[in-house]
């Protein structure tokens, strides 16, 4: 799965998908100190956080996915461990960051505490995950398809994830103890779209992010611990 997952996020629609998303939370996060990135992956989200200054370690769940991400990002720490029991100390992290992972955290609240938890006073969160709005309800449907056509797609593959509104989202931010939350609903241009169709998403996504949320995919939130 890794291998497949690199390929379809790193190349043409799916890095242009997947800069965009990064660009959200890079511009939510601050550059020093030290971030833990949730759900790392291939280490696609790091390689862009460091290559613009800052310093980061990655945790994911999956050892196949980390195994891609040693390769990709050599010089920094990548940890084996579930999102909802971080191996690190209280007060451990500048900054915290999970890029498409939220929706498949079988416990939220456990990972929104865990990221509380290890981050230190006036510590930073930015996350991005799939939201519960318009054009994702077709998301759903679009598995069932592609199981029906045995599609083995990456993309096209039901994981079972879980979409969120922005309700939802203030609420588990809110038990876990952050201020500050912010909101955004962003990407219209998405991966799973066919070429022409994605060229006309891209041009049109900036107006959909500030005018018509409602078609967005994705909603980025963040907020900070208190001091
Ligand atoms: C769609 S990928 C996103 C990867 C990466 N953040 C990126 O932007 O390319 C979702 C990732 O979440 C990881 N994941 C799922 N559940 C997890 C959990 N409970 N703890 C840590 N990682 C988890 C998966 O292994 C996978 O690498």
């Amino acid at each position: 799965m890794a291998d497949r997952y690199d390929h379809h996020y790193d190349r043409s629609q799916g890095r242009c998908y997947h800069t965009h998303l990064s660009r959200h939370l890079i511009d939510a996060l601050p550059s020093t100190g030290t971030l833990l990135d949730i759900g790392c992956g291939t280490g696609l989200f790091i390689e862009k956080f460091i290559a613009e200054g800052g310093n980061a370690v990655g945790l994911d769940i999956s050892r196949g996915m980390i195994h891609q991400a040693r390769r990709r990002c050599p010089d920094r720490e990548f940890v084996i461990a579930t999102g909802e029991r971080l191996p690190f100390g209280d007060g451990s992290f500048d900054a915290i960051s999970s890029l498409l992972a939220f929706s498949y955290m079988k416990d939220p609240q456990g990972m929104l505490d865990e990221a509380f938890r290890v981050l230190k006073p006036g510590g930073y969160i930015a996350l991005c995950t799939l939201g519960k709005k318009l054009l994702t309800c077709s998301i759903p449907a679009i598995y069932q398809i592609g199981e029906i056509m045995k599609v083995s797609h990456v993309v096209v593959r039901n994981f079972g994830e879980h979409y969120y509104n922005e309700d939802e989202m203030h609420e588990l931010f809110t038990r876990a103890g952050f201020s500050g939350i912010q909101m955004k609903w962003c990407s219209f241009a998405h991966i799973n779209l066919i070429d022409p169709l994605f060229q006309l998403a891209r041009r049109v996504e900036p107006f959909v992010e500030r005018r018509l949320p409602q078609l967005a995919y994705n909603i980025c939130v963040n907020g900070i611990k208190p001091k």
